[in-house]
């Protein structure tokens, strides 16, 4: 890994058209570059920078603390024997948050879309429902927007959770360019989600796996 060896590898065409520069950055792991697993430089300093950067915290993505992830999303409300409110479409890293967590999940059931056969966001009818059901909620996750790009009422959502006084987290892996546009739909953190993960790897563009996480005071 990198399997393209600094470009020697790639596809002509598309190396012709992205040119050299792109390969020559993305390199293996070695000391000057720093590793993700056990970081001593540049990938320990990062999450310090964005730290101290309050403009683009408040600003960018509206929070008060964000750091990079390194490699999938986790669970990071949760204590052991808490039970979390999920929709049943969750993604494998969200389960095995849980598990390695040691919470107990309560699957909400997703809008299924019958014309195409897939599933949805939670509504927030759903939300409400459930919560009655199991008012001894601790966390409160949704997927916003879903894998199929189709986004829920993330602010009646925001709304109902708080009622309980118990945080929304937002699987934003899919979502991460919500926050620079106004047209689209609302991002997490605008719509006053408690954390949020986002997969920059999938819609704002890396090299490799970057997600990162941003919280507002839990
Ligand atoms: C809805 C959803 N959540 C989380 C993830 C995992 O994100 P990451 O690639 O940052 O590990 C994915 C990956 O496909 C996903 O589709």
């Amino acid at each position: 890994m990198p399997g393209h060896k600094q470009g020697r590898g790639i596809d002509k065409e598309f190396y012709d058209f992205i040119g050299p520069n792109i390969f020559k950055i993305d390199v293996t792991i070695f000391d000057m570059v720093d590793g993700l697993h056990h970081p001593k430089s540049h990938i320990k300093k990062s999450p310090r920078t964005y730290r101290r950067n309050i403009w683009c915290q408040r600003k960018l993505f509206h929070c008060e603390r964000h750091f990079w992830w390194y490699s999938g999303h986790d669970l990071i409300a949760i204590k052991p024997g808490d039970k979390i409110l999920v929709p049943r479409n969750i993604h494998i890293s969200v389960s095995a948050g849980i598990i390695l967590g040691g919470a107990t999940p309560v699957y909400m059931q997703p809008e299924i879309d019958p014309v195409n056969g897939i599933a949805h966001g939670v509504s927030p009818e759903t939300v409400k429902q459930t919560l009655l059901l199991h008012p001894d909620t601790s966390a409160v996750l949704v997927i916003n927007p879903t894998y199929y790009g189709i986004a829920t009422d993330l602010v009646s959502i925001v709304n109902i959770v708080h009622g309980y006084d118990i945080p929304l987290l937002v699987d934003e892996a899919h979502g991460p360019h919500l926050q620079f546009a106004d047209d689209l739909p609302i991002s997490a953190m605008e719509a006053g989600a408690d954390a949020c993960t986002q997969s920059t790897h999938k819609l704002t563009g890396a090299l490799t796996q970057a997600p990162y996480c941003t919280f507002r005071g839990i």
